[in-house]
């Protein structure tokens, strides 16, 4: 690896250095010219480090990925939901005091205020319930004006618990909402993951007790989903908190960048696919129409997974735990038969296209009886722990200024006004 590039042209060269992070970069604000400092032009920031991170790794070559240096693999094999938002917050594993103590910590702080019950009921029947979450979310710093005082460690870290407890239970009021079921508040005596379903799924019960096979499958898809580096909701979220804003505003922005069907909102999409392909005698036909233009492949291609995305292989497996207590989903063939196919295709070979996170996460939620619009909340219930460590290393890294990249104008220059009646 170079330590340093060499940039030359007629008038100068420069030298650039490389940085030591996992991945190479260069300091491009170092990059000055007789004409000002010379910008990159990068749509998308596909080749851009926006900022240094220590909360996550991603080789996407190798299909790697870390959370604090822990394999994802590991973490999903052993862990809680609760334990790796620890690690992804403090960097650590807690010890099992700090585990007992952070869990009541949690725990305590799941009522949300009742004002956001009435935020959630002012939406119609039918609203999404990702804008539900967002409009819940986004509104809690008024309840909790302390989350403001972004340069108060202590006001920071209560805040952060706030959001990580509360937000399950406005997950599940969303869903409540939309079927018309009475809010069920949250139950002391359960865990995260059970309380979470319970708050979903009571009726008559007393206590709802979840199959602790479907408890645990939840928890896997948790920790899977707790934090991916700086995918386009969490560079929402730096970018939003690079202006001084609070967990909860900033953490609101990166639910919005989320539901987009590019990015969480794609195990929807895959399930919508899955049903309109109907049956394995089907997917040659569609994936033909795929490579002549047609629709995308949901659930397949990453902007950085040019491998087998490893979360895709772990909830491949916690579909067959799932299944066993709710039966098989139909459209697990149909899933399979269009994995198989495209594997083997040289369209996807050739682009590197392979299942990413969504692809099979639908199918547990569909078994679950989820409906697809809870797909992408479920998805951001975890990622709300990656979110708010993003958050906490953003507004604590001295390096960190607000988010304001350039453009490349191509538009008109100095146009004389011409007056309505004249044009
Ligand atoms: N189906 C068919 N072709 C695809 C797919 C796909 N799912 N994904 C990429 N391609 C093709 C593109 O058409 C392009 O082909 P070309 O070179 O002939 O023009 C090539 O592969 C590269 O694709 P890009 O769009 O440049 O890749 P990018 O990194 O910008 O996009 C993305 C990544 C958005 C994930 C893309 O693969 C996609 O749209 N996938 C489907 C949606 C999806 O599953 N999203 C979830 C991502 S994971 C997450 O957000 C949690």
């Amino acid at each position: 690896m170079p330590e340093s590039l060499k940039l030359t042209s007629p008038e100068t060269t420069v030298e650039l250095t490389v940085t030591d992070g996992a991945i190479r970069a260069t300091d491009l604000r170092q990059v000055a010219t007789d004409q000002g400092p010379l910008a990159s032009y990068d749509p998308g920031l596909v080749n851009t480090a926006s900022c240094r991170s220590a909360i996550t790794y991603i080789d996407g070559d190798a299909g790697i990925l870390e959370y604090r240096g822990y394999p994802i693999e590991q973490l999903a094999a052993n862990a809680t939901h609760l334990e790796v938002a620890y690690l992804l917050l403090y960097g650590e594993l807690p010890t099992p005091e700090q585990l007992t103590a952070w869990e009541n910590r949690v725990n305590n702080h799941r009522f949300v205020h009742e004002n956001v019950r009435s935020i959630i009921q002012s939406y119609r029947y039918d609203a999404h319930p990702m804008a539900k979450l967002m409009s819940g979310v986004a509104s809690m710093h008024t309840f909790y004006p302390s989350a403001r005082q972004i340069d108060d460690p202590e006001a920071r870290e209560r805040n952060i618990v706030r959001l990580l407890a509360k937000i399950p239970t406005m997950a599940a009021w969303a869903y409540r909402h939309s079927i018309g079921r009475h809010y069920v508040y949250p139950n002391d005596e359960l865990g995260y993951v059970d309380n979470f379903l319970a708050m979903l799924f009571q009726s008559q019960q007393l206590v709802y007790r979840a199959d602790p096979r479907v408890t645990r499958a939840l928890e896997i898809l948790f920790i899977l989903h707790a934090d991916h580096e700086q995918n386009c909701s969490t560079n929402a979220v730096r970018a939003v908190a690079s202006a001084g804003n609070d967990v909860y505003t900033s953490v609101g922005a990166g639910i919005g960048a989320l539901f987009g069907p590019l990015h969480g909102g794609a195990n929807e999409a895959v399930l919508k696919m899955l049903g309109e392909i109907g049956s394995v005698d089907r997917v040659p036909e569609f994936v033909e129409g795929v490579k002549n233009g047609g629709a995308r492949l949901m659930g397949f291609g990453h902007r950085v997974y040019k491998n087998y995305d490893p979360r895709a292989r772990i909830i491949k497996r916690a579909c067959e735990d799932v299944f066993e207590v709710t039966g098989v989903n139909p459209l697990l063939q149909v899933a399979l038969e269009l994995e198989k196919y495209a594997l083997e295709d040289e369209y996807f070979i050739k682009r590197r296209l392979y299942p990413n996170v969504d692809f099979y996460s639908g199918l547990i939620y569909e078994a679950l009886k989820f409906p697809p619009e809870m797909f992408t909340v479920l998805f951001a219930v975890p990622r709300t722990s990656g979110w708010a460590a993003q958050w906490l290393e953003g507004i604590t890294d001295p390096q960190q200024r607000i988010t304001r990249p350039k453009q490349v104008y191509t538009g008109h220059r100095n146009r004389q006004f011409i007056a309505a009646d004249e044009r």
